[in-house]
């Protein structure tokens, strides 16, 4: 952090990191909570479980345990009212995740009041983060984007396969929407046979799949885009980077990135939020295709990135930062993009490794020599240390087995939205269960929902979905 600029920052405004995917090893939120805390922001965050790793961070004023569902669209602006009831004073609200974005643009109106957070048109987010709706908005507006097929039966996916040839990436539509299925947002399949099996995979659990053409990318080619748009959908700051090993590997979240600057992506990414008139974080995946030089949009998150923290400026700014900043009135100063850093994800890298080796992508002395190129790491942090401990506790306890790792990610709160303060929260005395608020029923029938079983049922999944 900036010296200068922190002592600048009026930190008053309070920020809440909300979280409705139920990926207790989420690594974006806990990135957004350090940068906040860090200045001095009083930090709340919404956690599935006390034990959640995130939670025990010690930036955290407060925590409120509790697991939103968008589907109950009542039940979750009534915790959410609650929640800004017990913090008493408007707060800036973060989503971390694909459903709580659609969840704020479709449904905030209620929660303007008491929480500050951007207003894009409100079917945008949704729009943007289907694979194939946003195929389509790509094809509307002039954007690159690879061939894709929407198949109903077997025969149109046979057919996609044989217009496009093996091997085929095939995507959940909606990978927001199928909590508990143990699908992965997106897979590679090499042959005809594995691309059966994800359709039966998907037809089974209901969930819409996505095919599309597999883009080849020479090393250098995968890129990231991070960046924050404003009311005028002014993206500032705007951030570019590459995935240089993933997990798994090829097909999923960034275990290891670089920023790496790139005028033109940069340039026509703003160019292309502007026109959709976007506003808040924005973090996009895209591949430079050789076949025809362009970058191929694939995928658009319409939120923070789990791995956001390796980008900041030379104003010490990153994407979370200048949101808040925005949000609570205060200019977002002037800076340059720090290109070079790297960012390491602790618990994925070490997998996803796995398979570049296999493939003979990768040796031990040049993947132990990037381990220690990483200026930002997903969860160790030297003032921070107790999130780290309880990620190995939980990773340890999958490698073990997995029934007990499930076992594990069941709230511990019994559904009940609890409030709990953090290590950062001054007064002891305000641990407790809360009250529902006056007039409202809905606020203690919270716990109803079927998530307390849910959050047990899915943490494969989850942590195989990640949220990137
Ligand atoms: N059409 C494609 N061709 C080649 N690689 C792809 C393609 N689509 C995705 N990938 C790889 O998989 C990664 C994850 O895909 P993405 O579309 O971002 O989905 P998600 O993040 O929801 O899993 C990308 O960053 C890229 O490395
Ligand atoms: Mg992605």
């Amino acid at each position: 952090m900036n010296a200068s600029l922190a002592a600048e920052v009026d930190t008053t405004t309070p920020a809440v990191i909300l979280k409705f995917d139920q990926n207790v090893m989420h690594h974006g939120g806990l990135g957004a909570i350090r940068t906040l805390g860090r200045l001095g922001v009083p930090v709340y965050g919404v956690h599935e479980g006390s034990r959640a790793p995130a939670a025990s961070s010690r930036y955290l004023h407060g925590r409120w345990i509790w697991q939103p569902d968008a589907a109950a669209v009542e039940r979750t602006t009534a915790g959410l009212l609650a929640l800004a009831e017990r913090i008493g004073r408007p707060a800036v609200l973060i989503p971390t995740d694909d459903a709580g974005a659609i969840f704020l643009a479709e449904h905030g109106s209620a929660l303007r009041r008491p929480f500050l957070f951007p207003a894009p048109p409100p079917g945008l987010p949704r729009e943007l983060a289907g694979k194939f709706s946003m195929h389509e908005m790509c094809q509307d507006i002039g954007m690159p984007c690879p061939l894709v097929a929407m198949p109903q039966t077997l025969g149109e996916v046979q057919d996609f396969a044989t217009r496009a040839g093996y091997p085929i990436v095939a995507k959940l539509s909606a990978p927001w929407s199928v909590p508990g299925a143990g699908l992965r947002s997106t897979s590679i399949a090499r042959d005809a046979g594995e691309l059966d099996v994800l359709w039966q995979a998907c037809t089974s659990a209901g969930a819409g799949l996505m095919l599309q053409e597999f883009i080849p990318a020479d090393p250098g080619g995968d890129w990231f885009f991070h960046g924050y748009c404003d009311a005028k959908s002014d993206c500032r700051p705007a951030f570019t980077g590459l995935k240089v090993r993933s997990y798994p590997a090829h097909a999923g979240l960034t275990s290891f990135g670089r920023a790496a600057p790139n005028d033109r992506l940069r340039a026509e990414l703003t160019g292309l939020l502007a026109r959709l008139c976007y506003r808040g974080i924005a973090d996009l995946d895209l591949r430079l295709d050789a076949r025809d030089g362009s970058y191929k949009l694939l995928d658009f998150n319409p939120r923070l990135g789990a791995q956001f923290r390796l980008f900041r400026d030379s104003a010490g700014v990153d994407v979370v930062l200048a949101a808040y900043l925005d949000l609570t009135g205060q200019p977002i100063p002037e800076g340059a993009q720090l290109d070079g850093r790297a960012f390491l994800v602790e618990n994925y890298d070490p997998i996803g490794a796995l398979g570049y080796w296999r493939r003979g992508e990768l040796r031990l002395g040049p993947w132990l020599s990037s381990l220690r190129q990483a200026d930002e790491l997903a969860w160790f942090a030297r003032d921070d240390l107790r999130p780290f401990g309880l990620m190995c506790l939980r990773m340890g306890a999958r490698g073990i087995t997995r029934r007990l790792a499930r076992q594990r990610s069941v709230p511990d709160h019994g559904g009940q939205p609890h409030y709990l303060p953090g290590r950062a929260g001054r007064s002891p005395s305000t641990s407790g269960s809360l009250p529902a608020r006056p007039g409202s029923s809905t606020a203690i029938r919270l716990h109803t929902s079927n998530h307390g079983t849910g959050a047990a049922t899915t943490l494969t999944s989850s942590i195989e979905r990640e949220t990137r």
